[in-house]
């Protein structure tokens, strides 16, 4: 519920507060039926403003049941409470207050603040949930030292955990039983948690570079306890590589993780005790594949990661979120590029930036990494801050090189350890620490929408000299226009006729890094000649995706085709494949696509190819995705595109054939499954292998339905499940699905799989069978995994089935989102996210898309969350 106008939050109008809260010690007493905290508060008076000894505290849907100062309870007089604040006046320079407050958290499906999920107790306090526990400064600027007691009857609660190091644990004299509780590192209360359940723990320790010892404990429900090993495993090797690679050393004498079955999110980095998604946490061989283990090992180092990135050093607002967030996922894909192929995660992060984030920076909330405004700050957990944050940090790294950026992060947090700063101050540490001027960077953290950069070339064999002229412009977004040229690093390298790496030397040469081969763009057009190119060269442009960057650069085919062969660049020829599929979608949509002799080769010899990464290999040989192929085209059709590029994959698929079966039968291996890298990439293309294979042949069909029945890991089951029930008869996909979910029914997270596959098939997937998931005993309209596993998936994957020209996929989710608002705000305003690409469909689909646009902001009670996407999304 909210009011009449929810407000916008500007960046301007930042002021700091008007108290600090030193310490706050907080009583929390679990009842069956509410809870009721207490919350001791030491406040001294901001002296830096001329405060007027007035102090408002935030606080929603919260009972009040005494304030107390300075141990006097005061009148009701004595205080002002309104809809979502609690007033004070007249207050002096230190005092001691008491709040006491009764929440209910059995009641809470917004799943922020405290509230019951399965059959436990835990919080979600980031961004403003600790406000809906106790009244509070619910701001990152304010940093507390935190002592917790969580009391609860003797028995029914034998875990209780909250940050830092327990302290005490007894029962008192009525019986119930007290445990204590406290964090010595001064931190918001977004970072404050609390669990309560009847949990088993995995434990372990790590002795730290400075041979202190940790104890390490993964918390989970007793049917789990089976499915915490990898992520301990992952949470070891990422306290090693922080302090090898960030000289970072973990400061508590515990760390802790939780798995819960109801999250808005991944996971939380709460200090000392982080909370997970129980789907990015819980895995063994037979339940979870490989991507889940990948996504497992990435989301438990992104969150120790944020012990320093995000905890140590904090936000002072949230317009600096990217701040933490931006610069953790940089810190988390540097480990997973460590632990696995560094290339393969350089294809997958940029599939999701150009698919996606470039979709977000074209739409109607398209935002800059620091944005200046919000009305509702849940909905700026974008892949614009974390995703496109992530990329600037990583042109940091690059323009500084290794070395400079690690004195520059050293410098970073060695200066503002325990402070709450902004985004301006990690560049000035860059700055700082490297005697450079980053001023024309900064750009990249204000302005929004997506960098085009035109290329074009040009060869003078007399003079053997290249010249390049590079163009840059950024897109008009909401709000902003007139943008200035960027600080583009653009790593490109001359290939020569054999495919080597040709030497380069350029001019103006000031422009050129060659420690990193990367050339500056910093106007908006420059013209820079290579001297000494011998023969007429190859470009390969934007190596490595070194900017996040729209590239537009005529190539033919047969310039495309050569790069997938020859580039030196692993990530370039995994582009040029692209590039060369992309255009091959194009030609099938205009019904003049056939592949030459020289692709028919090349495909083949990449299937055979025994020198690459396999799992790079299958990346390769796989089409770009219906969003990648849509982000290039306007406007978009999707029956269209999903028609072409089937027309493509078969064609493929046939031009394989002759040799799967046999490729099939060798990348079978006899060893037991290991979530290890190499394993990994040999099933990956194993399973590619089999779609193409089950696509275009009956056999591959019943290679899929042997695979099914004996396969002993999940990895492999799933694939060979896809398989059947995208390419086998309807009834071995019934059956197929049925066998599934009998053997699989009570493992809710293999559940969530299952009803992923359904939902996101094209060819299974209908509005009518969506209906039916919705109204199936496993879907649960409280547990944001399954509304994820349905309808996020239906709408996002499944694209020809939900863009009906009937609007009936459109209508489904428009429901399903009204019903959400009431329930899980965040929910629902996440699923809003296909319904603002409205104008870039085709006339007939954007105007049916507006109209259910339109019917959900007809709604009475729209939360804050849903009413600020979809009004901007209509404006
Ligand atoms: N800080 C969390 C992260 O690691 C994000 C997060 C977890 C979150 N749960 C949330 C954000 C709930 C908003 C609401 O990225
Ligand atoms: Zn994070």
């Amino acid at each position: 519920m909210r009011d009449a106008q929810p407000n916008t939050k500007y960046l301007k109008d930042y002021t700091a507060p008007a108290y600090w809260i030193d310490h706050t010690e907080l009583t929390v007493e679990l009842f069956d039926d509410y809870t009721d905290v207490t919350a001791q508060l030491r406040i001294r008076r901001n002296d830096e403003l001329d405060a007027a000894g007035s102090l408002t505290l935030d606080g929603q849907e919260l009972e009040l049941l005494s304030v107390a100062l300075d141990g006097n309870t005061l009148s009701a007089e004595q205080y002002q409470v309104g809809d979502e604040s609690l007033t004070l006046s007249g207050l002096g320079d230190q005092h001691l207050l008491t709040i006491r407050n009764r929440i209910y958290p059995q009641n809470n499906t917004a799943l922020e603040g405290l509230y019951r999920s399965g059959g436990m107790y835990c919080t979600q306090c980031e961004a403003e949930g600790f406000r809906r526990i106790s009244y509070y400064l619910d701001r990152p600027d304010v940093m507390s030292e935190f002592t917790t007691h969580i009391i609860a009857a003797d028995g029914q609660w034998p875990v209780m955990l909250s940050n830092g190091n327990k302290i005490a644990d007894s029962v008192m004299e009525d019986g119930r039983r007290r445990v204590s509780w406290h964090d010595p590192f001064p931190k918001p209360c977004y970072l404050f948690a609390l669990v309560a359940g009847d949990l088993r723990v995995l434990e372990d320790t790590f002795t730290t570079m400075s041979g202190r010892e940790v104890a390490l404990q993964i918390f989970v429900e007793p049917q789990n306890i089976d499915k915490t090993e990898y992520a301990m495993d992952a949470l070891k090797r990422s306290m090693r590589w922080d302090e090898e690679v960030y000289g970072r050393e973990y400061d508590l004498d515990v760390f802790m993780i939780v798995a819960v079955d109801d999250f808005n999110m991944g996971a939380m980095e709460n200090k000392g005790l982080n909370i997970f998604n129980s789907s990015c946490v819980l895995a063994n061989p037979a339940t979870a594949t490989d991507s889940t283990y990948l996504r497992i090992e990435a989301i438990v180092a992104h969150e120790y990661f944020h012990n320093w990135s995000g905890n140590r050093v904090t936000c002072r607002d949230w317009f600096q979120l990217s701040l933490k967030e931006g610069f953790t996922v940089f810190r988390d894909a540097g480990f997973s590029a460590d632990m696995n192929s560094a290339t393969v995660k350089r294809v997958e992060d940029v599939q999701m930036l150009r698919t996606v984030q470039f979709a977000e920076d074209g739409g109607p909330m398209a935002h800059p990494v620091q944005p200046d405004s919000f009305i509702e700050i849940s909905n700026f957990y974008t892949v614009t801050i974390y995703e496109k944050g992530a990329e600037v940090v990583g042109m940091l790294h690059r323009l500084l090189g290794e070395e400079g950026f690690r004195k520059g992060s050293d410098l970073y947090f060695d200066r503002h350890d325990g402070q709450a700063v902004t985004i301006h101050e990690f560049v000035a540490a860059m700055e700082d620490a490297n005697g450079i001027d980053l001023s024309q960077f900064k750009l990249w953290y204000k302005q929004a929408g997506t960098p085009v950069v035109e290329a074009a070339s040009s060869y003078d064999a007399d003079a053997q000299t290249l010249t390049l002229t590079l163009r840059q412009h950024t897109p008009d977004t909401p709000g902003q226009t007139d943008k200035q040229p960027l600080w583009i690093p653009l790593a490109l390298g001359l290939l020569d006729a054999a495919g080597n790496d040709m030497p380069v030397q350029v001019e103006p040469a000031e422009a050129w890094t060659a420690s990193s081969q990367v050339l500056h763009l910093r106007e908006a057009e420059q013209t820079f000649v290579f001297h000494n190119v011998s023969e007429r060269p190859e470009l390969s442009l934007l190596r490595h995706f070194s900017a996040p960057v729209k590239l537009e650069y005529q190539q033919s085919p047969e310039q495309l085709l050569f790069l997938l062969q020859h580039d030196t660049d692993g990530f370039n020829r995994w582009d040029a494949g692209q590039k060369l599929m992309l255009h091959w979608i194009e030609q099938a949509r205009s019904g003049s696509f056939s592949l030459s002799d020289a692709e028919q080769t090349a495909l083949v010899s990449l299937l055979q190819d025994d020198q690459l990464d396999k799992s790079m290999l299958s990346y390769l040989l796989n089409l770009p995705s219906e969003s990648y192929v849509a982000e290039f085209s306007a406007p978009v059709d999707p029956a269209a595109i999903h028609h072409a590029r089937e027309t493509v994959r078969l064609a493929i698929a046939n031009t394989l054939l002759p040799h799967l079966a046999e490729r099939y039968q060798q990348l079978q291996s006899p060893v037991a499954y290991q979530p290890e890298p190499q394993q990994m990439a040999q099933r990956a293309l194993k399973n590619l292998v089999l779609s193409y294979w089950a696509l275009v042949s009956s056999d591959g069909v019943t290679a899929a339905q042997a695979q099914f029945e004996q396969a002993d890991n999940m990895t492999d089951q799933m694939a060979a499940l896809l398989s059947l029930v995208n390419y086998g008869s309807d009834e071995q996909a019934d059956a197929a699905l049925a066998s599934f979910y009998q053997q699989w029914q009570h493992d809710t997270l293999v559940v969530n799989q299952w009803l992923s596959v359904q939902a996101g098939s094209s060819r299974r997937a209908t509005v009518a069978s969506i209906e039916q998931l919705l109204q199936h005993e496993a879907f649960d309209w409280r547990n944001p995994n399954k509304v994820r596993s349905v309808l996020g998936v239906f709408a996002n994957q499944a694209l020809v089935s939900f863009h009906q020209s009937d609007a009936s996929g459109y209508a489904l989710l428009a429901d399903a989102i009204i019903k959400l608002n009431g329930i899980n705000p965040q929910m629902a305003s996440r699923l809003l996210t296909p319904l603002t690409r409205w104008k870039r469909l085709i006339p007939e689909l954007s105007a049916l898309m507006r109209a259910q646009l339109e019917r959900i902001q007809s709604q009475e009670d729209l939360s804050k969350d849903v009413y600020e996407v979809v009004s901007k999304s209509l404006s």
